[in-house]
């Protein structure tokens, strides 16, 4: 029998986490205390990010928090969203919120981020979270790479001492993923390549790794022969390519699937690998916000 590699099953995992949080919830709610509340704003009308905020607040709601979206039209300006920030700063029942990405190109995003509380930026994406994460101080770790290192450590996969590729370097998954796995700590303690559109001999590098991360944005861009035999891949892209089929498309991740998973140890699939981990992991910092875990 033609051998393939053993599938990290993200939507399980995700399911298991979001059990775990749902009977934390529930003992928070049974001693009559507040249950967490997440709050999330979105600017414009962008067809994926109303299907994100959505699976979000579903999400949310699934676990026993209180959740709330506050909608406003894409001609909304600068000021008017960072006082809709201050509101959600200033307001004591919401423990968390995120601001959806991306945002109208009239809005800098840097001083959106920088206004959110970063005692309430369960995204992580506030410069004081992200310089916490970078020194080891207990912070809001933004959701997609704290899924991968949970799906990472439930499966058990060794990290220590390991070549560690990260195909991309955005400030929401390649930089934080690079730093965390070369922490002192488990998963991390590898040794960590950050591999981006200026690489040179990039699948020469590929090919060394031990772990690879796929988050380059490009579909079915990994190919078998990028990949060490015995690999871990872990596939951050998410991509509808045309398919012969009701819909008329597919996903697809960064990674060709079929022909690496005959090659990887360990892969992830997609849809259903990083994609729902993301998810769990804001309501696990949405649970940490209530908790007052770090602030
Ligand atoms: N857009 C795509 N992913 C994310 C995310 O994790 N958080 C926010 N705020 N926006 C996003």
């Amino acid at each position: 029998m033609e051998k393939t590699a053993t599938l990290i099953d993200g939507k399980k995992t995700a399911q298991q986490i979001r059990n775990e949080i749902k009977a934390e919830v529930a003992t928070i709610v049974d001693k009559h205390e507040k249950g967490p509340h997440l709050a999330a704003i979105i600017v414009g009308d962008d067809p994926a990010s109303q299907t994100y905020v959505a699976s979000k607040e579903r999400a949310a709601k699934s676990v026993g928090m209180t959740s709330s979206t506050y909608r406003y039209p894409e001609e909304t300006t600068e000021e008017e969203l960072l006082s809709a920030i201050d509101f959600l700063n200033n307001d004591s029942e919401i423990d968390g919120f995120i601001v959806q990405l991306p945002l109208p190109a009239h809005i800098n995003v840097d001083k959106v981020i920088d206004r959110i509380d970063p005692s309430k930026d369960v995204d992580g994406f506030h410069p004081v979270n992200v310089g916490k994460m970078a020194i080891g101080q207990p912070a809001y770790v933004s959701a997609t790479p704290a899924g991968i290192l949970e799906l990472l450590k439930r499966y058990k996969i060794e990290t220590e001492g390991k070549h560690c590729v990260v195909l991309g370097r955005s400030n929401i998954v390649g930089s934080p993923l690079s730093i965390l796995m070369a922490k002192k700590a488990y998963p991390g303690n590898a040794t960590v390549t950050v591999c981006h559109s200026k690489t040179q001999n990039l699948a020469g590098i590929t090919k060394t790794a031990d772990i690879l991360i796929c988050a380059i944005g490009s579909p079915q861009f990994v190919k078998a022969g990028m990949v060490k035999e015995g690999a871990v891949v872990i596939d951050v892209g998410i991509h509808r390519i045309s398919a012969d089929n009701e819909k008329g498309y597919r996903l697809v991740g960064d990674v060709a699937f079929d022909e690496v998973a005959k090659k990887a140890a360990y892969i992830t699939p997609v849809p259903g690998g990083v994609g729902p981990m993301t998810i769990a992991m804001l309501l696990k910092n949405t649970l940490s916000a209530a908790k007052k875990e770090f602030y």
